[in-house]
């Protein structure tokens, strides 16, 4: 059916060194949150769903794979092209085996709200890194909807088996935490339930899974609340119709090479079609306001989202104050940015931080322990960091990140060595691959000297 995900039982340790400008032109990997969507649509949808461009990392084939147990017929047509041919709403198959979702929260906190709206049981695991992060975000509202966990670790946590509702209910549901996950399950478990679903989420995040339910048919309101919040209602049980899926590149895959670029002398960089969602281009406000030299080429819309041709040159950054309301906007960004504060002038302090402690690693501390590593100043102030910048070209480096199975912390600890006298040896990249599994000869052929 799919590829393999890949073993992530070999460690890599590789080495980032002081490189020259990096200059090319390029295209980011798929979108993760898109390309798992597009998948779990297709399994939703009666009929024949048609994907390009989809990220094939990873995490993203554990999803694949996991629409298939579930009574897809997932197909790989060439490079990023696949086929699925879906089953419906309200017409799953019960899995055989364990649903293995890795690495990623996304893939696996989706399905848990799938399997709860459906008369079906399913165990749910994934690699040590998933088995610490919280999933009761999601076990608790979808236990409203009539889903019951039957084992599970402590607290709730992977590895755990999930009884879907016989006869979900709908309900409504305010979200706890800015999280996209925790909205995204509840909707999907209530596309099996009759009447209206309604999610309240006090600050806005990442909309697609509203975006793909309106795009794949089914009836969905999206109303502001508060000052930065949404309310989402979903009419339950629709005939969701497939539609071809053209997954734009990710800004949060673009953001390493992009802020390599504006840290090494002489560059040039031009990134091409960028989602530019502005629920999710929070890194690239925040970089302007640093100074960044970040051009705007073509802004158009293809396959319902807005994407962008960006051309990125070398600049002198300054430090900058990042309010906690724009976190949901650039919340996988925060382990780049801090690279790129660390190569600014002045300091930079992040606000609201939570979430980033229970991401693919503690972040928040990942990332401290990182800029230490390279000689650089960070403090964790409660969810704050603050990061004193070197200037460009500053960090001595010498030292080595410590990567905790993080696919983004790797990446930005290669970004942060390329500024480097001393290089920065990363303990391990072979989780690169969950999301960007071409990253390391993307930077080579661009003159990053990485290996
Ligand atoms: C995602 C939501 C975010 C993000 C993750 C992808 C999604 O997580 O960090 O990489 O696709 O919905 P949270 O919902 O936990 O904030």
């Amino acid at each position: 059916m799919t590829p393999d995900p890949g073993s992530h039982a070999v460690t890599r340790p590789v080495t980032a060194r002081r490189s020259g400008p990096l200059r090319g032109q390029i295209r980011a990997p798929g979108d993760k949150s898109v390309s798992h969507r597009a998948l779990i649509f297709g399994l939703l949808a009666c009929g024949t769903t048609e994907i390009a461009g989809l990220l094939e990392g990873a995490d993203v084939l554990a999803t694949a794979r996991a629409c298939a147990a579930l009574g897809a017929k997932v197909d790989r047509l060439g490079e990023g092209r696949w086929r699925v041919e879906g089953v419906g709403v309200g017409a799953l198959l019960a899995p055989t085996d364990t649903l293995d979702f890795g690495n990623s929260g996304t893939g696996a906190r989706l399905m848990m709200g799938v399997v709860a709206g459906h008369p079906v049981t399913a165990r749910f695991d994934g690699d040590a890194s998933l088995r610490k992060r919280p999933m009761k975000r999601v076990l608790d509202p979808l236990a409203l909807v009539g889903a019951r966990v039957l084992e599970s670790a402590e607290g709730g946590r992977l590895p755990l088996v999930l009884q879907g509702a016989r006869e979900p209910l709908p309900v409504t549901y305010e979200t706890p935490v800015p999280s996209a996950q925790v909205k995204s399950a509840v909707l999907l478990a209530g596309l099996a339930a009759p009447g209206e679903t309604t999610v309240i989420e006090r600050e806005a995040t990442r909309d697609h899974t509203e975006s793909m339910l309106a795009y794949f048919g089914a009836d969905v309101r999206v109303v502001p609340e508060g000052a930065h919040g949404r309310r989402i209602t979903l009419i339950g049980r629709p005939e969701l119709r497939p539609a071809p899926v053209r997954v734009p590149a990710d800004p949060s895959s673009a953001a390493f090479p992009l802020v390599a670029a504006l840290l090494l002398k002489g560059s040039k960089l031009a990134i091409e079609g960028v989602m530019a969602n502005p629920l999710r281009n929070g890194l690239v406000v925040t970089l302007r306001e640093m100074g960044a030299r970040i051009e705007v080429l073509d802004e158009r819309r293809e396959g319902g989202e807005l994407v962008e041709d960006l051309v990125v040159q070398f600049s002198e950054l300054a430090g900058v104050e990042v309010p906690a309301e724009r976190a949901p906007s650039m919340i996988d960004e925060y382990p780049i940015l801090a690279v790129a504060a660390a190569n600014a002038r002045g300091v930079t302090r992040m606000r609201g931080l939570s979430e980033l402690k229970v991401k693919e690693s503690d972040r928040l501390a990942a990332v401290a322990d990182m800029l230490r590593a390279a000689g650089v100043e960070a403090q964790i102030e409660g969810d704050d960091l603050i990061v004193e910048g070197k200037g460009p070209g500053g960090v001595p480096g010498g030292g080595t990140v410590v990567t905790h199975m993080d696919h983004r912390i790797a990446m930005s600890g290669l970004v942060l060595g390329l500024a480097t006298d001393a290089g920065m040896a990363v303990d391990d990249v072979a989780f690169i691959a969950t999301s960007f599994p071409d990253f390391l000869p993307l930077m080579a052929g661009l003159g990053a000297e990485i290996g």
